[in-house]
């Protein structure tokens, strides 16, 4: 029942590889089969997120930064969606039943070829683990030649962690929170659970491990006594112990969860800050770590940019914005509004409350205002829609006037159709343009239209359906915002005729 893959034909040793900067031919292992029951959830524990990663993917960012390109990841709970996240980035092995770390890692080595000297073994939900320090374990391992490489730290709130038993300096044991003696208690040296060991050691001292009550459960952490006690002499365990306290620690319920996701937040906050990005309030702005910024950015509180996405040099984001995966232009300011999946020019003022769907292109020097909606929509230079809105499918040339309550009705029941906004043109507040429909260029619709048909460039239509109220000669239509047609309060870009 030990061994076997859920897919035979990526069995472990079809790439046995040198990593971490010694000739050892090494291999990863992440441990990832527990279901995570101090979670409170179905899902997986390492598929649970952490600025807007799963924790796996983090521990195969990191192995892969060390030069581990596709670890070997044990599974068992939830294994398939384990697996459709993992992708072609790791092997996979069930572990069919969840009987320990102990007995997780022997899963894993019984499928190793014989090549492979080392592995470093890593827990799933090990996830601020960084790749310099596997490298740096690794390297102690080299060095030293001991059968296994810890990896500690030292916490007030060790709750939860396998406590670093030492004696004389050496690391001699690790022993879990139910099983500390009253002196062990004070101990706060923690096991972060990665380690790197000599594989003929694991091999031989694995199927000798005991299972602990009550649960049964084999645990790895007993192989550090195990190789401590085979000799006096020189020591057999090393370790790594890293700074960083519980800003490195793994997460075993969701409280801990909030407490790296945060620890993540932070420092891509201060990495910003040290470039430039001006953030009012660290503790309220969530920022993914792929996000690109440049100097001379104000991002206010309350706001979160995910994705792949890049914010030109001047702008102003938020408060209260949400930003993903976007490209926002130079100068742009964007205020408690939404934006996904949208490309924006520069000197575009946005918001509050408008809202860029997917494919949204907006060129320089627009303006969306209140409840501008706008979806897989092109809008051209110049552009003004200042109060509530919705563009979808719609191509929208320069120096537009959108009035209030424009709709583009793109969707009749059973097709989006597309709509055309020619250049200049000026819409009337409350104008409905039932697509396909192409509104010629500088042409009117007044308050209240109805649009059913093609409007020709230059002609002034309204009603319902919309009709030509007058013919006006092409040569009279010019770019320039209409200054005639104002609304009441003259102001520009208003609401319409
Ligand atoms: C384990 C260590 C503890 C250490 C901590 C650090 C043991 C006995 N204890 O405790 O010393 O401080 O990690 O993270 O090793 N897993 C399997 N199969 C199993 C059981 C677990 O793959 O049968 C995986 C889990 O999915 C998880 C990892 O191993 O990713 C660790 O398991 P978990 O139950 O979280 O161990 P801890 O109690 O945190
Ligand atoms: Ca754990």
């Amino acid at each position: 029942m030990y061994s076997h893959t859920s897919n035979p034909k990526s069995q472990a040793g079809d790439d046995v590889h040198l990593a971490g900067g010694s000739l050892a031919a090494s291999e990863a292992i992440v441990l990832a089969a527990g279901k995570g029951t101090r979670m409170q959830s179905r899902l997986p524990k390492v598929l649970h997120a952490l600025a807007g990663k799963p924790m796996l993917v983090r521990v195969l960012d990191a192995l892969a930064a060390s030069g581990f390109t596709c670890p070997l990841v044990v599974t068992g709970y939830g294994s398939e969606a384990v697996e459709s996240v993992a992708g072609k980035r790791a092997r996979m092995v069930v572990q069919p039943e969840q009987l320990g770390t102990g007995h997780a890692a022997r899963v894993a080595v019984d499928l190793l070829p014989p090549a492979v000297e080392r592995v470093l073994l890593v827990h799933g939900d090990e996830p601020l683990i960084p790749p310099t320090v596997y490298t740096q374990m690794l390297d102690l391992q080299a060095r030293t030649r001991v059968p296994v490489v810890l990896l500690t730290t030292r916490v007030q709130d060790t709750r939860g962690f396998g406590r670093v038993i030492r004696v004389s300096g050496e690391p001699v044991a690790l022993v879990q929170e139910s099983d500390l003696t009253s002196d062990q208690r004070q101990v706060d040296e923690v096991n972060l659970g990665a380690y790197v060991f000599d594989v003929p050691f694991l091999r031989r001292y694995l199927p000798l491990l005991q299972a602990h009550h009550p649960k049964g459960e084999y645990y790895l952490t007993d192989l550090v006594a195990v190789a401590a006690e085979q000799s006096s002499a020189s020591p057999l365990v090393a370790a790594v112990t890293i700074e960083g306290g519980e800003e490195i620690l793994g997460v075993n319920d969701l409280i801990q969860l909030e407490q790296a996701t945060a620890t993540i937040y932070r420092s891509t906050n201060r990495r910003l800050m040290s470039q430039g990005v001006t953030i009012v309030n660290s503790a309220t702005t969530f920022i993914d770590e792929e996000v690109q910024i440049e100097p001379d950015v104000i991002v206010h509180p309350f706001t979160t940019i995910a994705g792949v996405t890049h914010i030109g040099t001047g702008s102003v984001i938020g408060p209260g914005t949400n930003i993903v995966s976007s490209r926002i232009g130079r100068r742009c300011h964007i205020v408690s509004s939404t934006i996904e999946g949208s490309v924006v020019g520069d000197d575009v003022m946005i918001g509050p409350y408008a809202h860029l769907r997917q494919g949204a292109d907006i060129d320089s020097g627009v303006e969306l205002g209140n409840y501008a909606e706008v979806k897989a929509s092109k809008v051209g230079t110049g552009t003004k829609m200042h109060h509530f809105s919705y563009l979808g499918d719609a191509s929208v040339g320069r120096n537009v006037n959108i009035g209030a309550g424009t709709i583009t009705c793109n969707f009749d029941g059973r097709a989006k159709h597309a709509t055309v906004i020619e250049d200049g043109a000026f819409i009337g507040s409350d104008t409905m343009l039932r697509a396909p429909v192409t509104v010629g260029r500088g042409a009117v619709t007044g308050a209240g239209s109805v649009v059913t048909k093609d409007v020709i460039p230059g002609t002034t239509v309204a009603g319902v359906p919309a009709r030509p109220l007058e013919a006006r000669a092409p040569e009279s239509t010019d770019l320039r915002p209409r200054t005639d047609l104002r609304s009441p309060d003259g102001g520009e870009g208003e609401s319409g005729v």
